[in-house]
């Protein structure tokens, strides 16, 4: 018997050591941890439950037969995070180099099933050589098994991706279909084809890190929605995305304790809008003074700057946050704050997280690049996503709502909830200078008629009360009363029941 036992422990110890001493010094000199260091630091502390930790890859070719390791490349299993479940998979780098072979597909496609299952999300950490070479299209079905099932959880469970080393070819589609994807700052890349397939096809001479590392694809791409500086710091970021997500669509996101009174009055908004209609200031500040100890948790802070989009708490209940921000192109609407802000309003409604939304827009961006890159069926993304969403929807007008831009941002036509407006809100179908100048175009050349047209414009559209005369906005409320009016709302909105009429899916402008 003690035998036995002996024989577990030394099986353990085999695999916990992966493809060796020499691997992991190889992989920590370059700043990475291994698989089963960073799901240490991932979830708490003893909860990980680890499965098929003796599996080994059944390839026989190119010597193969010869060179197994238990675990095959992956650590898989469940753990919690702050108590609550998680399933997770870590591609082990010092193992084939993390590559996918049937058998690691196998494992990953596993866990999966068990969180669909029992209903909890699914992080997958990323550090793989892509496709196991020597076992040819065995390997590309199993990433193919993988992808049926991000688009089968797609939805159902939260799905995150952490890049922690490389990710190429088509095994970016993997991560590409979850909800979210963070990176590792220097230490990840995630391209479809390689600097050297590049330069051979267009003659671009590119660095891996310039063509899709975490920069790269937190400012240009997109593709990621966080980056970090090492694996420690984008693990704990990942925790903290974590605790604002329910475990599936059939709950309702996790309350936790608060500190803040959510009748806290904040005097400083009452001067945060500006004088002058085209100064700028910081949404930014009006969020984190509505939210619960000012916590707000941005995504894709990097990218399409004019909008802002995250997670916030409001009397412990996570809220989306989608905001206008003036201190960049004025707030316009343009295709990729527009792209940026749909998909992040429709995890909000797949995973019933209620959305607050801050308007201040001037309108669409207007230009041929806007036009010929398709303004029109990326802007309708946005309306889309807000006009089907059936989750609780709060939106403050602060200061523009202007045109079609001011139907888009969750106004009451599209079913907003409870809309309210700031004082010095300007609901109307443009700005006053604009207006004059269509309206009174021969007075154009007469400063003084001008004048008086735009003073009269101004004094009849650029305030609330219009909206307000026509039920569009359900009160006009003082900005110091923000975060009050604000918890007030989503507190009656909390039993909220709406559907959409029943139908195959949806045609969302893709
Ligand atoms: C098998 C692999 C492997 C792979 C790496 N290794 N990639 N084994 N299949 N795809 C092994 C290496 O042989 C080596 O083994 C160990 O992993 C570490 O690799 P190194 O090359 O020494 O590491 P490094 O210098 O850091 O380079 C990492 C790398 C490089 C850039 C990922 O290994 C590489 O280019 N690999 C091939 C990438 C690739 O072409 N993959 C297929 C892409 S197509 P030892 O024993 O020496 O430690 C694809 C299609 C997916 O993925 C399709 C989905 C639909």
């Amino acid at each position: 018997m003690r035998h036995i036992l002996e024989q577990l422990d030394k099986r353990r110890e085999q695999a916990n050591l992966g493809g060796g001493e020499a691997r992991i010094e190889r992989q920590h000199a370059r700043g990475r941890l291994t698989a089963r260091e960073r799901l240490e630091l991932l979830l708490d502390q003893g909860s990980f439950e680890e499965y098929d930790m003796f599996v080994t890859h059944r390839c026989t070719e190119f010597g193969m037969g010869e060179q197994t390791i238990a675990g095959d490349g992956v650590v898989t299993g469940q753990g919690t995070i702050n108590g609550r479940l998680v399933y997770v998979f870590s591609q082990d780098f010092t193992v084939f180099g993390g590559s996918l072979s049937e058998t690691h597909a196998e494992k990953i496609c596993k866990i999966m099933d068990m969180a669909v299952r029992n209903g909890a999300p699914v992080i997958g950490l990323n550090d793989s050589g892509g496709a196991r070479i020597q076992e040819g299209v065995a390997s590309l079905a199993g990433y193919a098994d993988v992808f049926l099932r991000n688009v089968m959880a797609s939805g159902v469970v939260p799905q995150i991706s952490v890049i922690m080393g490389p990710c190429a070819g088509g095994a970016v589609y993997s991560p590409a279909m979850t909800d979210f994807i963070f990176m590792v700052k220097d230490s990840s890349y995630m391209f479809v084809t390689g600097p050297e397939v590049v330069k051979t096809v267009t003659n671009e001479i590119v660095t891996q890190e310039e063509l899709g590392g975490a920069t790269t694809h937190t400012t240009k791409s997109s593709v990621a929605d966080g980056a970090f500086e090492n694996d420690v710091e984008t693990l704990v970021q990942t925790r903290r995305l974590f605790d604002f997500l329910p475990l599936s669509s059939s709950e309702k996101p996790p309350v936790r304790k608060f500190f803040d009174d959510p009748h806290r009055v904040e005097k400083s908004l009452d001067s945060l809008v500006p004088d002058h209609p085209n100064k700028p200031y910081d949404m930014g500040e009006l969020i984190r003074k509505t939210a619960d100890e000012g916590d707000f948790f941005e995504l894709q802070s990097e990218f399409a700057k004019n909008i802002i989009t995250g997670f916030m708490r409001i009397e412990g209940s996570t809220v989306g946050v989608v905001a206008n921000q003036p201190m960049v192109l004025a707030g316009c609407l343009d295709i990729d704050s527009s792209r940026k802000a749909a998909r992040f309003v429709r995890f909000c409604d797949a995973f019933n997280i209620p959305i607050l939304t801050f308007v201040d827009v001037p309108g669409f961006m207007p230009g041929t690049a806007q036009e010929y890159g398709g303004i029109i069926k990326h802007g309708a993304k946005l309306l889309f996503a807000f006009a089907e969403a059936t989750v609780p929807k709060v939106t403050v007008i602060t200061r523009k709502a202007y045109g079609g831009a001011y139907d888009v941002m969750s106004s009451k036509h599209l079913r907003g909830d409870i809309n309210y407006a700031w004082p010095t809100a300007e609901v109307a179908v443009m700005g006053a200078k604009g207006a004059v100048e269509i309206l009174y175009r021969s007075d154009l050349g007469d400063p003084d008629r001008i004048a008086q047209h735009t003073k009269e414009y101004e004094d009849r559209f650029a305030n609330p009360f219009v909206a307000a005369e026509k039920g569009f906005i359900d009160d006009v409320i003082m900005p110091h009363m923000t975060r009050k009016r604000v918890a007030a709302a989503l507190a009656t909105l909390r039993n909220k029941k709406v559907e959409n009429p029943s139908k195959k899916h949806d045609n969302i402008p893709l």
